[in-house]
């Protein structure tokens, strides 16, 4: 059930959100919008409907990331900083409640008329969020007649806003278009994909992408790994990888991952050259070498042209792709080439009609830097939740949501 199933008219929605987004660590400044964009057609809808929307969303971890003194620092990850970016772009001035609860909160909410926004106070400013509390959900959910939850990238969090809340709304609660749209997508990639469908996987930590890296080999045709990741896959093969990232007590589980593969009719592509370097710096002395004889003393912080060139070949020939995960340390100059270069390979299979889906971690921010965003076909707002939705698990947001409805 999605917003579009309600008419909004005389009703208050109380809206999750995910404004989680990046910050200018000086000004506060947003610096990726992205996030906010995306659920502006929820909040249109609702009030062209002659509706009201309560926002709430977290920013941030404020209360793993104390001051000094173990106070909470509310002006550091208070949600104010996003206020002046949601009343650009939905054109309402926006309210600001100051705190997610208590009598300011309620009166304001009680006030809101027809084509008005409140937006609350963070969230995780309270315990009880993260524990998902159910009397700190109740009270929330004072604050709205129908629930909306449009915070695709906190789903796979079970907490008091994302999951605990939906009780309170039986046959009032429902999908936001960012939502729908973020579960269309993935099904699509995972259950629907038409063939040949490639798996670029990366990032720095095997061990981060190992559920991912096992579903995924029951569902694709070629499972491409790059990154930092590919050293440990490199070493378990026999190769000296000099200093590049290793965890070595997953060199069996990549051995493991390997002979599923083959036994699967799957082609695990690994790089086969890189761009070393000899010191993790964008100054550090690099070169290009094969993979079979990085030098002791080196370490590889990109895949090399090789790499890119059969990386290249699988991701042309396929017609669904999902990209999770840099290809090497693309935020330097002298080792972005390799992401680049696999994201216009993603760009061109998707102009040939190829079904591209991006996100989980950095390689959203990767299209950005690249300028493919409008050239691929989804990039999705989850980081983590993509991620988890790809391991196969159920994620509580989406799951709450559909048990009331
Ligand atoms: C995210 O950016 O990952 C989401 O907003 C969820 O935040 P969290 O990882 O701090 O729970
Ligand atoms: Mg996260």
């Amino acid at each position: 059930m999605t917003v579009d199933q309600i008419n909004f008219s005389g009703k208050k929605a109380l809206i999750r959100v995910d404004f989680n987004v990046p910050l200018d660590k000086n000004t506060f400044a947003v610096t990726d919008d992205a996030r906010i964009r995306a659920t502006i057609p929820t909040i249109k809808k609702i009030i062209a409907d002659g509706g009201a929307c309560v926002l709430m969303s977290h920013l941030g971890r404020p209360l793993k990331k104390l001051n000094e003194d173990g106070s909470i620092a509310y002006d550091k990850f208070t949600l104010q900083h996003v206020l002046e970016k949601v009343t650009e772009l939905t054109g309402v001035a926006v309210q600001f409640a100051g705190d997610c609860m208590g009598e300011k909160a309620n009166e304001m909410a009680n006030d809101l008329k027809a084509g008005e926004i409140l937006l609350l106070e963070n969230l995780r400013f309270y315990k009880e969020e993260e524990k998902g509390d159910v009397t700190f959900a109740e009270k929330l959910s004072k604050l709205g007649d129908i629930y909306v939850n449009d915070a695709f990238g906190t789903a796979h969090r079970a907490h008091a806003s994302t999951a605990i809340i939906a009780q309170f709304f039986p046959k009032a609660a429902c999908f936001g278009y960012v939502m729908a749209k973020e579960i269309e997508n993935a099904q699509k990639v995972m259950q629907d994909a038409e063939r040949p469908f490639t798996a670029i996987t990366g990032g720095a930590k095997v061990s981060d992408k190992l559920l991912i890296l096992e579903n995924l080999i029951e569902k694709v045709d070629y499972l491409i790994i790059g990154g930092g990741m590919a050293y440990t896959f490199l070493k378990a093969q026999g190769y000296e990888i000099g200093s590049s990232l290793c965890e070595d007590d997953r060199l069996d589980l990549c051995r493991e991952l390997m002979t599923k593969a083959e036994q699967r009719g799957v082609k695990l592509l690994l790089p086969e050259d890189s761009v070393v370097a000899d010191a993790f710096s964008n100054e550090a002395a690099y070169k290009m070498c094969s993979n079979q004889q990085i030098e002791t003393g080196w370490m590889g912080l990109d895949i090399g042209e090789k790499a890119i060139a059969s990386f290249s070949e699988a991701i042309l020939s396929s017609k669904t792709i999902l990209w999770n995960g840099p290809m090497g340390v693309f935020e330097m100059s002298h080792f972005e080439n390799g992401t680049k270069q696999v994201g216009a390979a993603v760009v061109a299979a998707s102009k040939n009609g190829a079904f591209s889906l991006i996100g989980g971690g950095d390689s959203a921010a990767a299209v950005a830097k690249f300028g493919y965003e409008n050239e691929v076909s989804y990039i999705s707002t989850g980081g983590g939740a993509l991620l988890e939705y790809f391991e196969g698990k159920q994620l509580p947001g989406i799951a709450a949501i559909e048990a009331v409805c």
